[in-house]
């Protein structure tokens, strides 16, 4: 399923830009949302932050993201014009369509980013977005992670963000093609896998659009590998979780162009602790090599805010080969569930 990314990219860029989609997007572009009330479990919540991170960025309209779990019964605050939004691969997930009925309820449009047509969450919602993702069996989601961030994307660009069309759709192709060089390359990602999967516990930083690819990044890693694993903003590390570290305790440095000093210099305050340093970053960037013990390459050039997804799929590769490492079923990890349809 990891590699089915790019074909999948490719499949969703024709649809939306070229095909049938359009008019679902001509549709979206009629909202006006005051706010989106974002709303998720597991791996689509992180898929929803970086689409609230694609939303505020490109159209200024404020996305509050949460635990479909939480908001449920925190008897959140829903304003007239807001939209719920709601992010899910199978569509059955009992916390989201809790959200979805509570938003029903209150008055207000419903969205739902979705991999499943006909689901309990697209029969339900006024609005569906389809991410074409194909079945997904994995009982750790990667495939729809990406199919989900990126139908954010274009649920920001039918609302109005300034970008010309041709020029997203050629970075949409171009991503698909980053992601095909980077799966070309596994055997790197696993050669890191093999060195470090005995180590006591890791943690994966990042910032900005790589803060949720961090969170996202440890979950997987959790998911199946049965390693502790936290997610962190790099700035964050400071304020606690710095007293993990020591020489057992490895960094997944999530590193792109943007804030690249802030973060490296926040890696060195790891290293100097003597946590291993795994980066993932720039190409060619002098200050990601030399502070790594490990070091796997991206090129972000072009990819702009498509950076996150990209980087990803990375975190998917070297999950999978530290489960494989592990001798864990990867497949169908032990206590989890594809859908959970039960509270
Ligand atoms: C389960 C799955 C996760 C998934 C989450 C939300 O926990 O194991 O992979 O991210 O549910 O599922 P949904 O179908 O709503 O995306």
């Amino acid at each position: 399923e990891i590699y089915e990314q790019p074909g999948l990219i490719r499949a969703l860029t024709k649809y939306y830009f070229d095909g049938e989609g359009q008019e679902t997007l001509a549709n979206i572009s009629n909202l006006k949302p005051g706010r989106f009330l974002v709303n998720a479990c597991g791996t689509a919540n992180y898929a929803g932050l970086v689409i609230k991170d694609y939303i505020e960025n490109f159209n200024r309209i404020p996305c509050q993201v949460d635990l479909a779990s939480e908001f449920r019964y925190r008897n959140p605050l829903i304003l007239k014009d807001d939209i719920g939004l709601f992010v899910s691969q199978s569509g059955e997930t009992a916390d989201t369509l809790a959200a979805q009925n509570l938003c029903k309820q209150s008055g207000i449009k419903t969205l739902s980013i979705v991999n499943v047509e006909g689901s309990t969450l697209y029969r339900d919602c006024d609005h569906n977005l389809l991410i074409r993702a194909g079945i997904e069996i994995g009982v750790a989601s990667t495939k729809a992670f990406t199919q989900q961030a990126l139908t954010g994307r274009l649920l920001s660009h039918a609302l109005g963000d300034g970008v010309e069309k041709k020029k997203l759709k050629d970075k949409f192709n171009l991503l698909a093609t980053r992601i095909d060089e980077l799966l070309s390359r596994a055997e790197d990602l696993k050669s890191i896998a093999e060195s470090i999967h005995n180590y006591k516990g890791f943690f994966y930083t990042g910032r900005g659009s790589l803060f949720p690819v961090a969170l996202e990044g440890a979950l997987k890693l959790k998911e199946i590998a049965y390693v502790h694993a936290e997610g962190y903003a790099s700035g964050e590390l400071k304020h606690g979780p710095i007293a993990l570290i020591d020489e057992e305790m490895v960094n997944i440095a999530l590193v792109a162009p943007e804030l690249l000093d802030k973060t490296i210099s926040n890696v060195e305050e790891i290293k100097a602790r003597k946590g291993i340093i795994v980066v993932i970053g720039p190409e060619n960037d002098a200050n990601s090599k030399r502070v790594s013990d490990y070091f796997f390459p991206l090129n972000y050039e072009g990819l702009g805010e498509l950076g996150a997804v990209y980087c990803n799929v990375a975190n998917q590769i070297l999950a999978y080969y530290m489960a494989r490492f592990k001798g864990t079923d990867i497949d169908k990890p032990r206590n989890l569930a594809k859908s959970v349809t039960v509270e």
